[in-house]
C-alpha cells in the first residue's frame, strides 16, 4: 500500500497519473496552466472559445479583450488557426521534459459552430503535421453543444473525444455520437449552467447508470475528500474550474481570484451569460445583470431556453461591459464566472502543490473511510 496512489480507466485511457482533468475555462487560453497541469500529472486543457477574440482586428487591442488576447499569443501575426497552432505547439514543449498530456476544450453551440469546426479542424491539422503533439495532445472536449454532427470528423482523427453534459437525455445522445467519455456537469459549477438544473449528487449517478461509457463529474469538485466521493459515485475521475481558476499560474486576473477566495459557498449567482444560463460570482455587476436577466430574458429562470438572437440587446450589452470589466479586473464592475466551490477555495496555491495536496487528502480519505466504518 505504501507506494500505492489513485488510478482509475481515465488514467489508463489517457496516461495521465491523477484521475483529474483541469477544466477548460474561457475566454482565456488557459495556455499556461494547461501546460503546468499536464506537468502535474493531470489533464491539462487548454480553452480555445477566446481565439474567436482573434478574428477579429488589431482594434480588439484597443479594449480590455487586449489581455485575453496576450494570454492567446504573443505573436500577432498570420491567421488566428496560425497563432492557434503556435499556441498549442507552446503548451505541447512546457510539458514535454514531464511527458505531461493535454487537449483543447472547444464550445459547439448553435452560435459558434462554424468557427468550433474550424478550431477542431485546425487542432486534426496540426496533430497530423507534428508527431510530438500527436503523442501529447490527446483529447477533445466539446461543451455546450450537440455532438452527432462531429462524429465523422473527431471519430477519425484518433483523437480521444469526451462531451459535457447537464442530463441524462444529453448523455445518452452524446453516447450515440460515439463520445469515448462523459462528463456530468453539476449546476454548482462554474460558467455555463443547464436551463434544467440538476446537481452533481444526483446528475452524476443518474448519468452513470444510464451509460455503457466512462463517466467524469464536474461541478462543484475542488478537494481529494470530493474526488472520492465521485468515485463512490461510480465516475471515472472528475473536473475542476473553478479550484485551478484560483492557482498562481491561472491566467485570469488576480481580482478574479481575489473574489473566489473571500468569497463563500454563497457568493455565486444565475444569470444570462453568453450562450445560456451561467453562473457567476455574486458582486454588484452580477447582481445587477441578473435582475435584467429577470426582466428581460426570464427563460433562464423557467427553464425555457431561448436562442442568442431573440435576447435583448440591453441584456448583451451589460454583459460586454461585465466581460469587458473583467479582463481589466475592475472589481465590482467584473462579470465574472465561478462556482460554489469558491466556498472551499482558502489559498492561492501553484498547481504542483494543489494536486499533491487534492491526491494526498484523496488517499487518506480511502484509507481511512473503512477504517472507520467498516465494523465487525
Ligand atoms: C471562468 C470559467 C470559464 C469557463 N469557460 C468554459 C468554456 O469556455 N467552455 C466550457 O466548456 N466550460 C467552461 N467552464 C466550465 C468548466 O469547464 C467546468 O466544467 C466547471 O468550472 C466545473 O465546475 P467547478 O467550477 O465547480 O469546478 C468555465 C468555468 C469557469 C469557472
Amino acid at each position: 500500500m505504501a507506494n500505492s496512489t489513485i488510478r482509475t480507466e481515465l488514467c489508463d485511457m489517457l496516461g495521465i497519473n491523477y484521475p483529474i482533468i483541469q477544466a477548460g475555462m474561457g475566454p482565456f487560453s488557459t495556455n499556461r496552466l494547461a501546460g503546468v497541469s499536464a506537468n502535474a500529472g493531470v489533464l491539462g486543457i487548454v480553452s480555445t472559445s477566446g481565439f474567436g477574440y482573434l478574428r477579429g482586428s488589431a482594434a480588439q487591442m484597443e479594449t480590455g479583450a487586449a489581455q485575453v488576447v496576450k494570454s492567446l499569443t504573443d505573436d500577432l501575426g498570420g491567421t488566428w488557426q496560425e497563432q492557434l497552432k503556435r499556441a498549442l505547439r507552446r503548451v505541447e514543449e512546457s510539458c514535454r521534459e514531464a511527458k505531461g498530456i493535454f487537449g483543447i476544450n472547444v464550445m459547439v453551440s448553435s452560435e459558434v459552430a462554424e468557427f468550433a469546426r474550424e478550431v477542431i479542424r485546425t487542432t486534426i491539422e496540426l496533430r497530423e503535421e507534428d508527431p510530438e503533439i500527436k503523442d501529447r495532445l490527446r483529447v477533445i472536449i466539446t461543451s455546450a453543444g450537440d455532438p452527432l454532427p462531429l462524429t465523422d470528423t473527431i471519430k477519425s482523427s484518433g483523437l480521444k473525444w469526451f462531451h459535457v453534459v447537464p442530463s441524462v437525455r444529453h448523455a445518452l445522445r452524446a453516447e450515440r455520437a460515439g463520445v469515448d467519455a462523459i462528463i456530468s456537469s453539476g449546476q454548482e459549477g462554474g460558467g455555463h449552467v443547464a436551463w434544467e438544473p440538476v446537481h452533481t449528487i444526483v446528475l452524476l449517478p443518474a448519468i452513470v447508470r444510464a451509460v455503457n461509457i466512462p463517466v467524469i463529474g464536474a461541478g462543484g469538485f475542488g478537494t481529494g475528500a470530493s474526488l472520492i466521493a465521485a468515485l463512490a459515485l461510480g465516475a471515472a475521475g472528475v473536473q475542476m474550474g473553478t479550484r485551478f481558476l484560483a492557482t498562481k499560474e491561472s491566467e485570469f486576473h488576480p481580482v478574479h481570484k481575489d473574489y473566489i477566495l473571500k468569497g463563500n459557498e454563497r457568493d455565486t449567482i444565475v444569470a444570462r451569460g453568453v450562450v445560456g444560463p451561467l453562473r457567476w460570482i455574486k458582486n454588484e455587476a452580477a447582481v445587477d445583470f441578473t435582475r435584467l436577466t429577470v426582466e428581460k430574458a426570464p427563460g433562464v429562470f423557467l427553464g425555457e431556453p431561448e436562442d442568442l438572437a431573440d435576447v435583448a440587446r440591453e441584456v448583451r450589452a451589460k454583459e460586454d461591459e461585465g466581460w469587458d470589466a473583467q479582463f481589466r479586473g475592475d472589481g465590482p464592475k467584473a462579470l465574472m464566472p465561478g462556482g460554489e466551490v469558491g466556498g472551499l477555495v482558502d489559498d492561492i496555491p501553484s498547481v504542483k502543490e494543489l494536486v499533491e495536496r487534492i491526491v494526498k487528502e484523496a488517499e487518506d480519505v480511502l484509507v481511512n473511510l473503512p477504517q472507520k466504518y467498516l465494523k465487525d
